[in-house]
């Protein structure tokens, strides 16, 4: 993994996975062990022009907008989570934990429809250009994660519905991104208690810091 010594300012840590797999609780947990640190964010969001375009994302119709327009949308929240919460912090020597970050479109945009795939890294070569020092890739069955995502109601259903099978795919496409990206992605078994779940995280963080 990157050496902290080649790292300018803070920390940048994302946390991965389908929906419902708990990423949003170890984020948070993550966060609050690390207590003033820490700068826990959210895609897409993280600003207030980013969690308006949320909006347009995560509500509605699940047809509401073309692949490409999608695209766009994901790729415009993330720039203005970049300019106005990431790196700021970052410059602050904070450790921003967000929740979800680009490998998030790489596999549900570049799962939904392959032939995208080369436009969404276009896209982030062009606009975005960096990474996590460190991303928690949260795996599980769909199945158990659908159920869990399902169960809370929370109207930001666009993409949940969209059902098991794109929630397998979207699955396998995550694994094959942490295997081509040892370094920054560690995988976390995500079935199993939350606070398991949340001290493997804390020490693996931790040695990645002293490493
Ligand atoms: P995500 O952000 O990946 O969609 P959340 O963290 O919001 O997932 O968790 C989805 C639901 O599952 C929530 O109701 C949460 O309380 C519950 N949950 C989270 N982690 C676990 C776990 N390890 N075991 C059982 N339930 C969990
Ligand atoms: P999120 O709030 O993380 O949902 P959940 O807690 O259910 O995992 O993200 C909202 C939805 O947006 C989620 O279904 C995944 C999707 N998404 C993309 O399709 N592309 C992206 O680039 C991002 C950041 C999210």
């Amino acid at each position: 993994m990157q050496s902290p010594d080649a790292r300018q300012g803070g920390v940048f840590v994302s946390f991965e996975g389908i929906d419902g797999s708990g990423k949003s609780t170890q984020a948070r947990r993550l966060a609050a062990a690390l207590g003033d640190r820490a700068v826990l964010t959210r895609e897409p969001g993280g600003a207030p022009g980013a969690e308006e375009i949320r909006r347009l994302l995560v509500e509605g119709d699940p047809a509401r907008w073309s692949p490409e327009t999608e695209i766009l949308l994901f790729t415009a929240a993330r720039r203005d989570h970049l300019e106005r919460t990431i790196r700021p912090a970052l410059a602050a020597g904070k450790v921003v934990i967000t929740d979800r970050f680009a490998d998030s479109t790489r596999i549900y945009q570049g799962t939904a429809r392959a032939s995208l795939r080369p436009l969404v890294d276009d896209l982030h070569a062009l606009m975005i250009g960096v990474e996590p020092d460190l991303t928690f890739l949260i795996d599980m069955e769909p199945e158990a994660a659908l159920a869990r995502g399902l169960a809370r109601q929370s109207g930001e259903d666009r993409f949940e519905t969209l059902g098991a099978d794109f929630q397998r795919a979207l699955r396998t496409g995550f694994l094959d991104l942490a295997r081509a990206a040892p370094d920054r992605i560690c995988v976390i078994d995500g079935a199993r208690a939350p606070e398991m779940i949340a001290a493997e995280i804390a020490e693996t963080f931790h040695a990645w810091e002293v490493a």
